[in-house]
């Protein structure tokens, strides 16, 4: 089967690439390079020992969209392309819901001209808000931001596409974070890191100071924030069982991929030092806006649905976004 992966040359969608290959699919990447570079499909391609067909392209632009579909037979697609932050969605709203909303909005038109309509969608536990935890698929959602809003939007489109018959999967990923066991592919953000790991390795490779840990007065184990941090790789293969789902079964899925087991930026910090014997030095600031103490799935659905079940810890998460930098980029240094 081939499965055109849009985002393909990203965190996430390499991981899943590979996963993909590994399982036995054709992959078709579709990539504007915006936030990702062509290094990482050749490493798609040393990793899997497998092909891939590259286009650089964008979502929004329908002609080379519609030129890949009738190039390919393509079965059905998963799609990552989008802009991820939510701080800077905040200051930048328009640019948010154009990318997310409009461009995937023109994928879907040319995946009903060309008669596809199957599709794995990444969204993103923050459509649920602050609300209490753990958080299971049938809590109202209640997006907090332009970037939570836009994902919310688009779950929303999906949802009436299947009502019309359409088959999809809504995957809701928590805090996905860590790299390939190979060290070749990983998390790399160009700019300051609004994110705990990526920020925390930076540290480690004397960028930065010290960590700044935003808040130490939550009601949680130690007083600062508690995430789900699911391994890049676990996250991946969540995408297999979803498009198992989606060539199964009819209509509309909607799945938290997440652990369900949380930890405190104090402890990420304490597992960090443990697996690389690299201190990180931290200092407690005031609470980042908008952030919530806990945020943790409910993993029964994916678990007995799915059949999804993640297999790695936060040691590994720790050793192996470590090991991604230091071959990638402390040479650069
Ligand atoms: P990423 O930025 O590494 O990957 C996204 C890829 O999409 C990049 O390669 C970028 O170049 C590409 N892209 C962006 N806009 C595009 C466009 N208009 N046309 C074509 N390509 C475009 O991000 P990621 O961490 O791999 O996230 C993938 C998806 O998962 C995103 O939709 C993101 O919102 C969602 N998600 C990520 C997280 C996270 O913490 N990483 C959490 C929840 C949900
Ligand atoms: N934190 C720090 N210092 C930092 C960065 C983060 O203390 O420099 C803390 C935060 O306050 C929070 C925890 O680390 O308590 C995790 O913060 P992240 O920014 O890594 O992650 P968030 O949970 O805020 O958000 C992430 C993604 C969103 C996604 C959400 C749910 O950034 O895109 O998970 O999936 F929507």
């Amino acid at each position: 089967m081939k499965i055109l992966i849009t985002g393909g040359s990203g965190y996430i969608g390499s991981h899943t690439c590979i996963e993909l290959l590994r399982t036995g699919y054709d992959v078709v990447i579709a990539d504007n390079l915006c936030n990702s570079n062509y290094d990482v499909v050749k490493k798609i391609i040393s990793i899997s020992g497998k092909n891939v067909t590259f286009y650089r392209t964008d979502i929004s632009n329908k002609e080379d969209l519609h030129e890949i579909f009738t190039r390919h037979s393509i079965d059905g697609v998963i799609h990552f392309a989008g802009y991820k932050s939510v701080v800077e969605s905040i200051s930048k709203p328009l640019e948010y819901y154009k990318n997310n909303v409009s461009g995937t909005i023109t994928l879907l038109e040319v995946m009903k001209e060309a008669g596809v309509k199957k599709i794995v969608f990444s969204s993103s536990a923050s459509v649920y808000g602050h609300q209490n935890t753990p958080l299971d698929e049938m809590k109202a959602k209640s997006p907090g931001s332009p970037y939570a809003l836009s994902k919310s939007i688009i779950e929303d489109i999906i949802c009436d596409l299947c009502n019309a018959g359409w088959d999809a999967c809504i995957l809701r990923y928590f805090n996905p974070a860590g790299a390939d066991e190979s060290g070749l592919i990983g998390e790399n953000p160009k700019g300051i890191p609004d994110n705990l790991m990526p920020y925390i390795i930076r540290v480690a490779l004397g960028e930065f100071p010290f960590l700044k840990v935003f808040g130490d007065d939550y009601d949680t184990v130690d007083g600062s924030g508690v995430r789900d941090y699911i391994h890049v790789s676990d996250l991946a293969k969540g995408h297999i069982k979803a498009l198992e789902r989606l060539f199964s079964n009819k209509g509309l899925g909607i799945f938290n991929l997440g652990t369900g087991k949380g930890y405190s930026v104090l402890e990420v910090i304490k597992s960090f030092e443990k697996n690389t014997g690299i201190d990180i030095p931290f200092k407690i600031f005031p609470r980042r806006a908008g952030d919530i103490a806990s945020c943790l799935s409910d993993t029964r659905k994916s678990s007995t649905i799915l059949g999804w079940k993640p297999e790695k810890s936060i040691d590994d998460i720790c050793l192996s976004g470590w090991k991604f930098v230091k071959n990638n980029c402390l040479s650069k240094l």
